[in-house]
């Protein structure tokens, strides 16, 4: 695996090359979005696409457009120079001209868990599940799977208008009367990242990277029985909704999303009749009217749509949520009562547990030398099992105790691995505590705790030769207590509206599984060659579907209610505390948790069906909302795409906004709101980029890059 340092610069290169020659300064561009005010057209054009192209050409000869939007908003985007967009910015009728933003991914038991087996005789009938439409946008979809199995359905509902879009690796007949559509958006892509190359990466809606295919399948997936990785989880896999209709916008590809690919792909799911769009990615903690996600969600469900996102893996550190608009459903992670233990044994006797989703062959049938990584290294950081840094000669035929961070967890098993190591124990450093997140590793492994790391390395440093061996004892089920809130998950408080609580509510993110794309391993890693129909991944990329697949089940047991009022019954129903009435722990504290990190609770569909009290929200309350926050006419119209002048002989306050939850800031002595930021100057210790495993995770707000 090349360092993305070395990436960067063949393609600066590559571009000094160009340059040279005749090109236009390409690397100057960027893809920008242009908010246009439909309703103050000049009156010297008749037609809105014609006025959209003028003022586009009157700064630039040579752009072009990437997309026009008419649903969620009206205007277009495009590749401009810094000095094109702010010409363009001061001409007549641009409500805003916004910068495209780079997202990241946030990565069968699960039902059982949350009580739909048991309620199942509660729940709506076949029928009206069924014309529900849960519109996915993420890294497409592996069709071939058995959870995409039409059985039983009938034709898509009369109100779906989409399509299923066709490329060299995806035909008409990969969709059926399940997967309904398929759409895919890369001209953002291509603009930022130049064409795809479609011997490594389909142009289509097919998923070569596995998390739009988990995501997808957790949501709306066909019941398959026999599902497990590699016998890991076995049962039956079964998204929330099973009868739910799917639709799948692609929006992410092997280099990252962006932001004018996903604000095309809200356009069409708005315009193709979904009743639900689940979002698993997100980044850029900015207001909302500069928000291209909030925005687009705002129509979105002007149009009646819920729409169900991610929280982010920023967490543990406080106000690290994004995607938290008010009209959004914000969801956190917690973990299922479920677990794959492995057992560590040491020379001397000693016996310590931990996680791992290896299976193949063990070190148990004897007791190898274990070293830690620091001292088989010869680089600073080599406690990280970075890729490179552990000396052969020191590693070969021995465990390797690795610490967490600075890479993703799997590729240090590739490192331990390739150095001629036999296992890996991957201990949590302080930041990670106790949380246990297993992987598929490819080497046997125990993902280890801090105080349990603590204790092997003590060991490794007073034994004259230690050893151990690692076991892995498959699955255990009914682990106490749980849920818990997981570590990564992003926490409270509200970064941009305090008096906002978020998120909304958790549901299950860890080590969850579903299905994923034949064209990737179970790890992601290129070398890699295993090949899964289920795979078992952890983030809040994975809480987000279950509340979506669960509002879809809502929507079919009352079509008439609101995407405010389905949100209403989730939070009012969701539960903070066990059953013997002890609340729900932060697995980052090993203390109670609070609303900041669970909002109002963990997810309980089963009581969500009869709420009680619903509180609604209408387009007029969230208007209120951005008058209460002292937003312009403006502002209002670059969130919400219409025309609103706040009163003013009326006193708009954020305490008369009608939503689910409350949350009163406090001044507190030092003269500031509430306690964000805490951490933030250990943070960039912290691993940036991809959170696919619930790991290694960029700050919100910042356009990390997606590999490292
Ligand atoms: C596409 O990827 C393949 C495999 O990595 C590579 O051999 C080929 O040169 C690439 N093509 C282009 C046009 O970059
Ligand atoms: C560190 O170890 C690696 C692997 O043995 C080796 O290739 C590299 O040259 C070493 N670097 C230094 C500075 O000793
Ligand atoms: C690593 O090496 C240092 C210096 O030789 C030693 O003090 C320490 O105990 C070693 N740590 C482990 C875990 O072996
Ligand atoms: C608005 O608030 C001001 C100051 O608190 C008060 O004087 C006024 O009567 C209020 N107006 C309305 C319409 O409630």
């Amino acid at each position: 695996m090349k360092p993305l340092r070395l990436k960067l610069l063949e393609i600066s290169l590559f571009y000094v090359i160009l340059c040279f020659t005749h090109v236009v300064a390409e690397q100057y561009r960027k893809t920008y979005i242009i908010h246009m005010d439909k309703t103050n057209m000049p009156e010297s054009f008749t037609n809105h696409l014609q006025w959209y192209d003028s003022s586009l050409k009157s700064v630039s000869d040579s752009a072009s457009m990437l997309y026009t939007y008419s649903n969620v908003i009206h205007g277009y985007s495009t590749r401009l120079t810094a000095e094109e967009a702010e010409a363009l910015e001061e001409q007549q009728g641009i409500l805003s001209v916004i910068p495209e933003l780079r997202y990241e991914l946030h990565t069968t038991r699960t039902p059982e868990f949350l009580g739909l087996e048991k309620g199942s005789a509660l729940f709506p009938t076949f029928e009206s599940e069924s014309a529900v439409i849960v519109g996915v946008l993420d890294t497409g979809v592996w069709p071939e799977l058995k959870s995409f199995n039409d059985e039983g359905l009938g034709p898509a509902p009369e109100k779906w208008s989409g399509e299923c879009e066709v490329g060299k690796t995806f035909k008409s007949f990969n969709c059926n009367k399940k997967l309904i559509g398929a759409r895919y958006f890369s001209k953002g892509y291509e603009g930022a990242i130049g064409p795809i190359n479609e011997t490594v990466e389909s142009k289509s809606p097919r998923d070569d990277d596995g998390h739009g295919t988990h995501t997808s399948t957790t949501a709306a997936g066909s019941a398959v029985s026999d599902a497990s990785l590699f016998g890991f989880a076995s049962g039956t896999a079964r998204g929330m909704a099973t009868k739910a209709r799917v639709a799948i916008y692609k929006v992410c590809w092997l280099n990252g999303c962006f932001g004018s690919d996903v604000l095309a792909a809200m356009d069409k799911a708005v315009k193709d009749g979904v009743d639900i769009i689940s979002l698993s990615l997100g980044g850029g903690g900015s207001e909302y009217y500069k928000d291209i996600i909030a925005i687009g969600a705002f129509s979105a469900m002007a149009y009646g749509i819920l729409i169900s996102c991610s929280a982010g893996n920023g967490g543990p550190y406080s106000s690290s949520l994004i995607n938290i608009a008010p009209w959004i459903t914000t969801v956190g992670a917690g973990t299922l009562d479920r677990d794959f233990p492995t057992h560590v044994t040491l020379g001397d006797g000693q016996k310590y547990s931990g996680v791992s989703l290896y299976n193949g062959k063990t070190t148990s049938n004897s007791m190898v030398p274990i070293v830690y990584a620091a001292n088989v290294s010869n680089s600073s950081s080599g406690n990280l099992c970075l890729s490179g840094t552990l000396i052969p000669a020191k590693v070969a035929g021995k465990i390797v105790l690795c610490d967490r961070g600075g890479s993703f967890r799997v590729e240090k098993g590739l490192v331990v691995k390739e150095a001629g190591g036999v296992g890996m124990i991957l201990a949590n450093t302080e930041f990670y505590g106790e949380e246990l997140v297993a992987d598929a590793h490819i080497l046997p492994s125990s993902a280890v705790g801090e105080k349990t790391g603590d204790a092997i390395k003590k060991y490794i440093s007073t034994e004259a030769n230690p050893t151990a061996t690692i076991v892995p004892e498959g699955t255990e089920l009914g682990v106490q207590p749980s849920p818990v809130v997981a570590a990564f998950s992003s926490r409270g408080p509200n970064p941009i509206t305090m008096e906002v609580l978020k998120p909304d509510i958790i549901a299950p993110g860890v080590n969850i599984l579903a299905g994923w794309s034949g064209a990737a391993a179970p790890t992601g890693l290129e070398e890699d060659k295993r090949r899964v129909k289920f795979n078992i991944i952890s983030g809040t990329s994975m809480s987000c579907p279950h509340v979506s697949g669960i509002a879809a089940l809502l929507k079919a047991a009352h079509p008439e209610w609101s995407p405010a009022a389905i949100r209403s019954a989730l939070m009012t129903t969701a539960y903070s505390a066990y059953k013997d009435g002890k609340p729900i722990q932060d697995v980052a504290t090993g203390q109670p948790a609070t609303p900041f990190d669970y909002g109002a609770g963990h997810v309980d569909p089963v009581e969500a069906l009869d709420p009680g009290l619903v509180y609604d929200n209408s387009v007029d309350d969230y208007l209120d909302f951005l008058c209460a926050l002292g937003y312009s006419s403006t502002h209002i119209k670059r969130v919400t795409n219409r025309h609103f002048t706040c009163d003013s002989s009326k006193n708009y306050s954020l305490a008369d906004f009608n939503y689910p939850s409350i949350s009163v800031p406090l001044q507190s002595a030092s003269g500031k709101k509430g306690d964000a930021g805490k951490g933030e100057e250990t943070f960039d210790e912290e691993p940036k980029g991809r959170d696919r495993n619930g790991d290694d995770i960029g700050q919100a707000g910042a356009a990390a890059p997606l590999s490292l």
